[in-house]
């Protein structure tokens, strides 16, 4: 392609998928099939990097993040970014109402939103482009973490419509609940500690050195505040909903109130619907919404008089600390968790809390038979918060954390930069023992649904299971029969379970049928100490088979794609262990898979090689067949026309554009009969 073409199609591109990108991430209104959408970044990416000269500011090549910051440059902000002053009683925001009519009278309108709890940022628009983006810092001053920002997919780079020449816009970065939930549930899987909340995590996030790492944390952002000379409006409410047309994800939850009484029922509302809403808040943000108002009640040094934030009180309780028990994870890890005398907190019966760590328990302080307060926050699992001292005995003692693992006695040990405890035993403690098997039968791994907790248990304790290779030794003989005595408890007696014939016979087809799982699932299936689902298919798509992974190097591994020093540690660890090779050798002797399988069977080679783009209306096939047909006989579909495309597919109303692009390149024009005899 020649230059000035190069550089048209790079803006037409940077343009285009923009406007899909606010579709899909701010509207949640995609037009267009991931797969196209992958298609036009990849030639814009190829583009950009054949052109880099013509690569633009508000590139979406930018959302993938690359960018290494090893310090943020310090920026000064050119409004001072003030926090807001807050209180917990309804008392206090009357007093707030009265001292706002003392000044301005009663002619004015409130406007309520919610207290999004994340990181605040400032970003800086200069001609519609994002030039900057600023972390609170100490409110005169913060970090530039411009990379960082511009991976979050709901900023835009580029804005639309009649934005102002230079403005500012604050808000609020977060991570919605679910993608919290969904990243932890992804770091226990790979035997990582887990993140604390949402907002700390946010927190960290944004101020990583590597903005591809950022990217993949799930952050959202809603904007709640404008700066400039030349704002379209003389209030908040209006210029907030133009913010959205320019692009901006303005969320929905905002109310223009005549009266304290309107903010109150806001207030009230929201109280008992936030656990409906997507993010964490922590109350709600009352502002006075015409400007010059605003100026007329100014600012303390520290914040607007003009608003206030009102906070929801968290949830809490209080209740005794009964005991502390000490679980130990597949991993080793040891979790300690309090035992609670059972109380209701947000609609459910509280039993138990995690206390995560020897350092948590050391900075509460909590002693045995403490009252202790307990809140449900941001965090789904309750916390134990404080203890109440005044109802504390004198013969209470502080908690001694144990040294020795509580399931097989031995030593306990923390390696340097390590919250968490581990006990050592790898292949002599029962519960490692037995979660590891857990794991390898899981869903995600070799999904035998027939074994679970239960009879994992029951196999281990009759002695027939030691390790995941033994699954595969079971017979029906030595299954058949084989008891559990389930102790007596307060109100259930004494009670015997025994594998009977349709149990067995379950159990062995499941393990049997396991042998079809592909290899990326054997491999997460093994445990392996970070290699959590995507990190196994990484390896497995990487090396093929086991064999290779089995002999390459530290210093290869850290070449593949995603994988860093502490996987390719954790890698070469258990590959050194001759135990591991010893069950790999066992499993595969009994059929269970090792290497990759081709997926997409080839129908033919009849368009090896060849690239072919389809434009118009099909009768046969509709896109998503089409592609797959040319992708079965070898060929590649691609969306746009090149010097390198050797045929176009042309259906019915054809775009012209295209046509001519494809004659003007002698690039061949095919009909759905040709191509249906082309492939036979
Ligand atoms: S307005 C000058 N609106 O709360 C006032 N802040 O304690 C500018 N926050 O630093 C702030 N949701 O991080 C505003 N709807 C909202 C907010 C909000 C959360 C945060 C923000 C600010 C802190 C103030």
């Amino acid at each position: 392609m020649d230059k000035r073409k190069a550089k048209h199609r790079i803006r037409e591109l940077t343009d285009i998928i923009n406007e899909h990108n606010y579709r899909y991430y701010v509207l949640s209104k995609p037009v267009i099939s991931d797969y196209d959408f992958d298609m036009l970044l990849e030639e814009l990416e190829k583009l950009e990097k054949d052109f880099p000269e013509f690569a633009l500011p508000d590139s979406p090549t930018q959302r993938v993040g690359g960018e290494i910051t090893k310090e943020f440059k310090q920026v000064q902000h050119k409004y001072p970014m003030l926090s807001l002053s807050n209180t917990y009683s309804e008392e206090e925001l009357n007093e707030f109402d009265n001292r706002v009519k003392k000044a301005i009278g009663n002619d004015f309108d409130y406007v309520c939103e919610l207290k999004y709890d994340g990181v605040s940022i400032s970003l800086t628009y200069i001609n519609g482009l994002l030039v900057r983006a600023v972390t609170r810092g100490n409110g005169f001053q913060g970090d530039d973490v411009t990379a960082n920002i511009k991976t979050i997919k709901t900023i835009p780079l580029k804005l639309k419509g009649d934005y102002p020449q230079e403005f500012e816009i604050r808000g609020e970065i977060f991570m919605p609940k679910d993608g919290f939930k969904k990243l932890n549930e992804l770091r226990a899987e790979n035997g990582e500690d887990l993140f604390a909340n949402p907002r700390n995590v946010t927190a960290g996030s944004i101020k990583m050195q590597d903005s591809a790492e950022v990217a993949k944390r799930p952050l959202d952002c809603y904007l709640y505040f404008l700066s400039g000379d030349n704002l379209p409006f003389g209030n908040h409410y209006k210029n907030l909903l133009k913010a959205k047309e320019w692009g901006f994800n303005v969320p929905r939850y905002i109310a223009k109130c005549r009266n304290i009484e309107e903010v109150f029922e806001f207030i009230h509302n929201w109280e008992k619907e936030r656990d409906q809403l997507p993010l964490e808040i922590d109350g709600v943000v009352i502002k006075v919404n015409d400007y010059e108002q605003q100026l007329e009640l100014g600012n303390t040094a520290k914040s607007p008089r003009w608003a206030i934030a009102y906070k929801y009180k968290a949830e809490r309780v209080s209740t005794r600390l009964n005991s502390i028990s000490y679980q130990v994870g597949r991993t080793g890890a040891i979790t300690p968790v309090a035992n609670l005398e059972p109380v209701q907190l947000a609609g459910t019966t509280v039993k138990r809390a995690s206390l995560h760590n020897a350092d948590i328990i050391e900075a509460l302080d909590v002693r045995i038979g403490d009252m202790v307060y307990v809140e449900k926050g941001g965090e789904i699992i309750p916390k134990i918060v404080g203890v109440d001292l005044s109802q504390r005995t004198e013969k209470s003692e502080r908690i001694i954390y144990i040294k020795n693992c509580p399931e097989c006695g031995t030593p306990l040990v923390r390696k340097e930069g390590e919250a968490n405890h581990y006990c050592p035993n790898e292949d002599g403690c029962p519960p490692q023992i037995k979660g590891r098997i857990e794991h390898f039968i899981s869903r995600n791994a070799m999904n035998i649904d027939s074994l679970g907790e239960g009879k994992i248990e029951m196999l281990y304790s009759n002695g027939l299971i030691k390790d995941v290779a033994d699954l595969y030794d079971l017979t029906y003989d030595n299954l058949l029969g084989i008891e559990k005595v389930i102790e007596a408890t307060q109100d259930k007696k004494e009670k015997k379970l025994s594998f009977k014939e349709k149990t067995v016979n379950n159990i062995l087809k499941g393990i049997q049928d396991s042998g079809e799982t592909p290899f990326d699932k054997v491999l997460y299936a093994l445990g392996i100490r970070y290699v959590g689902q995507t990190v196994a298919k990484k390896l497995a798509n990487h090396y093929k088979n086991i064999d290779t992974l089995q002999k390459v190097s530290f210093e290869e591994l850290i070449l593949v794609d995603e994988i860093g020093e502490k996987i390719a540690e954790s890698v070469m660890k258990y590959f050194n262990n001759e135990k591991n090779i010893r069950i790999i050798d066992r499993l595969r002797e009994k059929g269970i898979q090792f290497e990759m399988k081709e997926i997409h069977e080839l129908k033919s080679s009849k368009l090896e090689g060849k690239t072919i783009i389809v434009s118009g209306k099909l009768e046969n096939f509709t896109r998503e067949e089409i592609k797959k047909v040319i992708q079965e006989h070898g060929g590649k579909p691609v969306s746009s026309v090149s010097g390198k495309t050797d045929f176009l597919l042309a259906g019915e109303n054809i775009g012209p554009n295209k046509l001519t692009k494809a004659k003007k390149l002698g690039i061949p024009v095919i009909s759905e009969e040709d191509f249906l005899i082309m492939i036979g």
